[in-house]
């Protein structure tokens, strides 16, 4: 496998964002002990980021209103990070109160995107983002930032790839130390996910990127697989596919974890995670929403 000068991805972590970004979208509301069970079992297959949830207004994303409850009802295994997604200084406070020490911020390669997600153009988003910054510079809190919409918007259509490396520089020149780069509603394809992510890569170091994708054509796999081979060597992902944005009508869920655990096995990339332990956890959270998993390896596995 190639790789960029400067990364050896033969050690991929894995960003398990399912109980955020896989039950946000979700209509009917998840209760506090599922959730909080899904994110204990998630860890427990050896994944060592859980996304565990968002403190984002409830009036926008009423599933994510309970998020300080599940945020302090887990317990946390040594070792592990549960990062939360944070839009504003007031899920900063929120988030802090019950002792959260990462969190995630989300601006938006497409100005369309940026205004129906969280109600700001991108010029306001990321001075919205700068206090929440430092504040979280000051409590020695970790910030990821993701990337939305870097392959196709569902408002303006095409997103010039020269947006994308500008929102992916501005986050990481204010202080985030990964950026995930989000096909947000799944348009995306194998070539033009690896020219997005090789551009994104001259002006953010390869290491300090991560690809997030969401299958709604069916590419999600094919796209990590193409920008495993460019160097990346972090990848998001949520346990049975679950997942979508509210604000991105359409987009089916991200790719399944499952399934990438599958192909980092065939392509002999280490990784960590329990296959079977997450298998058993995708079943119990398809029988928790009453829906079959959106997983292939899922569906294949005796
Ligand atoms: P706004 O309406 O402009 O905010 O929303 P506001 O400051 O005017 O406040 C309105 C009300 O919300 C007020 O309450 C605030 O207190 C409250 P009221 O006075 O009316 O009773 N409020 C909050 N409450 C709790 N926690 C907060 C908070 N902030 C305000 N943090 C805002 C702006 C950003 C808040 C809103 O647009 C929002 O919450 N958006 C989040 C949308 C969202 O969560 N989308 C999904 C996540 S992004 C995603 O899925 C993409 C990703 O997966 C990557 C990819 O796939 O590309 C990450
Ligand atoms: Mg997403």
């Amino acid at each position: 496998m190639s790789t960029a000068a400067t990364v050896t991805n033969d050690v991929v972590r894995i960003v398990e964002v399912g109980p955020r970004d896989g039950l946000q979208n979700e209509k009917a509301l998840v209760g506090t002990a599922d959730k909080i069970a899904l994110i204990e079992k998630l860890a427990a297959t050896g994944l060592g980021t859980v996304e565990a949830t968002a403190f984002v207004s409830p009036k926008w994303v009423p599933q994510m209103a309970d998020a300080a409850e599940v945020y302090a009802g887990v317990a946390q295994r040594e070792g592990v990070r549960y990062p939360v997604l944070v839009p504003n200084l007031q899920g900063y406070e929120r988030a802090r109160s019950v002792g959260v020490t990462e969190i995630a911020i989300f601006g938006a390669a497409s100005e369309a995107f940026s205004k129906a997600n969280i109600n700001a153009s991108i010029a306001e988003s990321l001075e919205r983002f700068a206090p929440v910054l430092e504040a979280a510079k000051r409590d020695g809190v970790a910030v990821r930032g993701y990337v939305s919409t870097v392959l196709g918007c569902p408002y303006q259509g095409e997103v010039p790839v020269a947006e994308v490396v500008r929102v992916a520089k501005a986050l990481h020149a204010m202080g985030c130390y990964e950026i995930s780069l989000g096909d947000t509603i799944g348009v995306g394809t194998p070539r033009k996910a690896r020219a997005m992510l090789e551009a994104v890569a001259g002006e953010v170091p390869m290491a300090a990127l991560a690809v997030h994708f969401h299958d709604t054509y069916g590419q999600a796999v094919a796209n990590v697989a193409a920008c495993l081979e460019a160097g990346v060597s972090v990848v998001d992902a949520a346990v049975s596919g679950t997942g979508g944005c509210p604000y991105a009508k359409g987009a089916s869920g991200n790719v399944a974890t499952e399934d990438i655990v599958y192909l980092l096995d065939g392509l002999g990339l280490a990784h960590g995670v329990d296959l079977d332990a997450l298998i058993a956890t995708g079943r119990w959270l398809s029988s928790v929403l009453g829906r079959d998993s959106m997983s292939k390896v899922n569906r294949a596995k005796p």
